[in-house]
Parts: C-alpha cells; sequence; structure tokens
C-alpha cells in the first residue's frame, strides 16, 4: 500500500472539497472527490431525459458511464465519457437532481465498485457522505467535518454569486438545508458520522486551523 486510506464525511457546504483539496497537497495522496461522480451521473441522466425513479434506465446508464479524474494545473477535473464536466456539474439545479439520484440503490452500487478500486491502493482522501460507513468502513483516518447550517449556507452562497448565479442567502440556506433532509434520511447509506470518526466542527475556523487539526490527526497515525 502507498499510504493510508482518509475518509471525510459531511454534509454539504461543510468546507469538504476545500479541505480534501487542501490537505491532499499537504500529505501528497491523492484526492478523490465522489460528490462529483454522483453529480456526473446525475447530469447525465437529465441530459438523457431519465426519470429519477427509472431503475432500469439508471442502470444502463451507470453501465454505459466512465468517469475519471484528470489532474490539471493542480486543478482537478471531472471527466464523464471523455467529457470535461467540471463546471456543468455545479449548478444549484444538478445539485439537488443529485440529492435524489444518489438516493438510488442502483446508481449507489455502481459508484461503490469505482470508489472501491480507485482508493484500495491507499494514498488517497475521499470525501463524500458514506466513505467511513460503507465505501472504506476500515479506512485509518475518518473524519466528520460539519458547521452550522447557516455558516454552510453562506460559504455555498459566496460560492455560486462568485460564480455569477443569482440566488438568494436565504435560498442558498434552505437548499442546504433540504439537501442535508435528503441526504439524512434515505433508505441507502445515508449521510451518517461513523463511530469512530474524528469531529471537526468548522464554524468560525479558518480553512488552516482546520487543515492543522486534520494533518496532526493524520501524522499521528502514520
Ligand atoms: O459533495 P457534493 O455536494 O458534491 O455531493 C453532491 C450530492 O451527492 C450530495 O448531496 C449527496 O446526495 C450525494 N453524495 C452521496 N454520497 C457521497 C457523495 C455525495 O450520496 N459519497
Amino acid at each position: 500500500k502507498r499510504g493510508l486510506i482518509i475518509a471525510i464525511d459531511g454534509p454539504s457546504g461543510a468546507g469538504k472539497s476545500t479541505i480534501t483539496k487542501q490537505l491532499a497537497d499537504r500529505l501528497g495522496y491523492i484526492h478523490i472527490d465522489t460528490g462529483a461522480m454522483f453529480r456526473a451521473v446525475a447530469l447525465a441522466a437529465s441530459r438523457a431525459g431519465i426519470n429519477v425513479d427509472d431503475d432500469a434506465a439508471l442502470a444502463g446508464l451507470c453501465r454505459g458511464m466512465e468517469i475519471s479524474f484528470v489532474r490539471d494545473n493542480g486543478c482537478c477535473r471531472v471527466v464523464a465519457n471523455g467529457e470535461d464536466v467540471s463546471a456543468a456539474i455545479r449548478t444549484p439545479e444538478i445539485s439537488l437532481l443529485t440529492s435524489a439520484i444518489s438516493a438510488r440503490k442502483v446508481v449507489r452500487d455502481f459508484l461503490l465498485g469505482l470508489q472501491r478500486r480507485m482508493g484500495c491502493n491507499g494514498g488517497v482522501i475521499l470525501e463524500g457522505r458514506d466513505i467511513g460507513t460503507v465505501v472504506f468502513p476500515d479506512a485509518e483516518v475518518k473524519f466528520y467535518l460539519s458547521a452550522s447550517a447557516e455558516e454552510r449556507g453562506r460559504r455555498r452562497w459566496l460560492e455560486l454569486t462568485a460564480r455569477g448565479e443569482a440566488i438568494s442567502l436565504e435560498e442558498t440556506i434552505a437548499a442546504v438545508v433540504r439537501r442535508d433532509r435528503q441526504d439524512s434520511g434515505r433508505e441507502h447509506a445515508p449521510l451518517k458520522r461513523a463511530d469512530d470518526a474524528i469531529d471537526i466542527d468548522s464554524t468560525g475556523l479558518t480553512i488552516e486551523e482546520v487543515l492543522d487539526r486534520m494533518e496532526a490527526c493524520v501524522r499521528d497515525r502514520e
């Protein structure tokens, strides 16, 4: 094995992506954004006009899908069937659709296999909702990264408005709360803190402070 398997789970907007990317850089690990994989499936389903509860069509879609991450100048692009979908998967519409699509077992099973193959050699940090509970329950280090709903909504809103999306702060917070409810309430692999996860509440902390804490935890176990 080339290193540890590190799992980072938590609700949307807790800073998982930013933190995971930077922690991976500090450790020289590979960053696997599993949310982006669910988003890529959701985007493909939306383009193909597939209904979220049409499991047969979703299974067919997954069978024909190839998802990979391409590192480009320190930036990680998501490539689905040869197309760079990094920007297209980040719209508010696809976020909501992803939350619904990711509740489908056929989709979860497909991505579960892919995620395990991508991570099994170690030297990886996977971020998502069920990494420490389902994908890699034996991960050497598990973090549960959270922050208050207001703070998470505010961060997402800053991100979206910076990209020119016209959305209000209240709407963004409401969307975050709604997605939390969908992700925690679903039957298959709901968002849940693993019993052995280290809790990190990033409310009121800077990125550096969060990273320092997490890096110290990892170094302790290396
Ligand atoms: O992390 P991100 O916000 O990009 O994830 C998008 C959606 O994908 C989440 O709201 C969740 O429904 C789903 N997801 C999941 N399991 C994961 C990662 C993401 O169900 N491991």
